[in-house]
C-alpha cells in the first residue's frame, strides 16, 4: 500500500489549486450574492482540461484517471463549490456516460465538444414527483418509429440554463416500469424544448439550477443512449460515478473551511494567546482535520476502485455519505471558530456552510446512500 501521490497527481493538484486561487477566488463572493454563473471561469476550466478530465484524448479529453479528478475537485471546491458542481456534472454524469455507453457517432458529435469544454451538458433525471424515487418517471418518450416524442417536465437541473446538451430520462413503455425508461440526448435548440424557472438557492448560487419543459420534442432515434429500456440502469451507473465527484466536492468544502479556520486560529488572539492554543478551539481543529482525512481516504479509495475497473457502487456511496456529513460539521465549526467574523460574507466560511448542505441532498440524499450501502452489504 502506498499513500504517496505520484508526481503527475501532485502536478494536477497544484494546477487546480492555482486555478482556484487565481481565477475562482476573486469573484466568488459576488457570484454567490448575485447568482452569477461563472461563464469566463468555466471557459478557462475547459481550456485547462477540467471539464473532460477522464475522457480519452481521442475524444478531446485530458485522458486522466479518477484519482486526478478527485484531487482537482477537492481543490476547486475549497474555493468555489458552484464552479465545481458544474465541473462534476459535466465530467461524471455527462461525459463519462457518453464515453462509456454512447455510439461512435454520439461521441463524435456530443462528447468531443463537451470534453473540450466548448459546451457543457446537463443530466436530467429529477422530476417534480420523482426525486429519490427515480423510477417514477412521468416524462414520456413515445416511440414514433424514427424518433421519440418527448413530453414532460424536469426539476432541479444543474447547468439547466447554460447547457447545450441534455441527457434526459423518460418513460417509453410504462408496462415495463423502470425497464421501459430510455435516456435521450436532447439539444438545446430542438423545437418544443424550453428552460423554465431558475431556482433561488441557499448555496451553490453561482451554478444555475432550472426546471425544464419538453413539449412534443422530436428526438431522433439515433440520440438514444444504449439499448431500448437501458435508461434507468444508465442513470444508476453514472450516478454511482457521480457520487465520487460530489464526495470530492464535499471534501473540498470541508477542507476549504478547515484551512480558513486553521489560519484564523493562528492569527486571532484572545486572552493573550492565539485562539488555536485554547483547547476549546484546538479540539475543534483536531476533529475537523481527522474527519477530513478519513473522508479523503474514502474518496480516493472509491476513485481507485473505479480506475481498477472494479465495482465502486458501495464505495462511492460511502464516500459521499461520509464526506457530505463531514462538510456540514466542518463548515459549522469553521464558522464557530471565526465567531462573529464567520457570520459575514468576506470571511468565506458562511458561504461554505451554505454550500455544504446540498452535498447531503443531490445525486442521492444521505438516506439514499444508506440504501445503496446496506443493499450492497446484504448481498455481499
Ligand atoms: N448500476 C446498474 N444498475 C443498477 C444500479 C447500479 N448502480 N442500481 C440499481 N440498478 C438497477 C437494478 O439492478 C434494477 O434493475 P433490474 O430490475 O433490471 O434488475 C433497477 O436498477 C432498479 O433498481 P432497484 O430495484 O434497486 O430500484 P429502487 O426503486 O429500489 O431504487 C434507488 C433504487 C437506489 C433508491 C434509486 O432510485 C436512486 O438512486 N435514487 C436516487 C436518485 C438520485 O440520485 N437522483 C439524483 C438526481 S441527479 C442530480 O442530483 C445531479 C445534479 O444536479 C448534481
Amino acid at each position: 500500500m502506498n499513500f504517496e501521490l505520484t508526481e503527475e497527481h501532485q502536478m494536477i493538484q497544484q494546477a487546480a489549486r492555482d486555478f482556484a486561487q487565481n481565477d475562482l477566488l476573486p469573484g466568488v463572493i459576488e457570484r454567490d450574492e448575485k447568482q452569477l454563473f461563472p461563464k469566463e471561469e468555466v471557459k478557462k476550466m475547459g481550456e485547462l482540461g477540467f471539464l473532460g478530465m477522464m475522457v480519452d484524448e481521442k475524444y478531446n479529453g485530458a485522458g486522466l484517471d479518477t484519482i486526478s479528478y478527485v484531487l482537482a475537485m477537492e481543490e476547486l471546491s475549497k474555493v468555489d463549490a458552484s464552479a465545481s458542481v458544474i465541473m462534476s456534472v459535466n465530467n461524471s454524469l455527462v461525459c463519462w456516460g457518453l464515453e462509456k455507453f454512447g455510439t461512435e457517432e454520439q461521441k463524435e458529435k456530443y462528447l468531443k465538444p463537451l470534453a473540450a469544454g466548448e459546451i457543457i451538458g446537463a443530466f436530467c433525471l429529477s422530476e417534480p414527483e420523482a426525486g429519490s424515487d427515480a423510477t417514477s418517471q412521468k416524462t414520456t418518450a413515445l416511440d414514433k418509429g424514427d424518433h421519440y416524442l418527448l413530453n414532460g417536465n424536469k426539476n432541479w437541473i444543474t447547468n439547466g440554463g447554460s447547457a447545450s446538451v441534455y441527457l434526459v430520462m423518460a418513460q417509453t413503455d410504462r408496462e415495463k416500469a423502470h425497464r421501459g425508461i430510455n435516456c435521450l440526448i436532447v439539444e438545446k435548440d430542438m423545437e418544443g424544448f424550453s428552460v423554465g424557472k431558475k431556482e433561488d438557492k441557499l448555496g451553490i448560487r453561482g451554478s444555475d439550477t432550472h426546471s425544464l419543459m419538453f413539449e412534443d420534442v422530436k428526438v431522433p432515434k439515433e440520440n438514444r443512449l444504449g439499448e431500448d429500456g437501458f435508461g434507468f440502469k444508465f442513470a444508476m451507473k453514472v450516478l454511482s460515478g457521480g457520487r465520487i465527484g460530489i464526495a470530492a466536492q464535499a471534501l473540498g468544502i470541508a477542507s476549504g473551511a478547515y484551512e480558513l479556520a486553521l489560519q484564523y486560529a493562528q492569527d486571532r488572539t484572545t486572552f493573550g494567546k492565539p485562539i488555536g492554543n485554547h483547547q476549546a478551539v484546538g479540539f475543534k481543529l483536531a476533529d475537523m482535520a481527522t474527519e477530513i482525512e478519513a473522508a479523503r481516504l474514502l474518496c480516493l479509495k472509491a476513485a481507485w476502485l473505479k480506475d481498477q475497473g472494479r465495482n465502486f457502487d458501495k464505495a462511492s456511496a460511502q464516500a459521499k455519505l461520509y464526506a457530505s456529513d463531514v462538510a456540514m460539521r466542518a463548515t459549522v465549526e469553521a464558522v464557530q471558530v471565526h465567531g462573529g467574523y464567520g457570520y459575514v460574507k468576506e470571511y468565506h466560511v458562511e458561504r461554505l456552510m451554505r454550500d455544504a448542505k446540498i452535498t447531503q441532498i443531490y445525486e442521492g440524499t444521505s438516506e439514499i446512500q444508506k440504501i445503496v450501502i446496506s443493499r450492497a452489504l446484504l448481498s455481499e
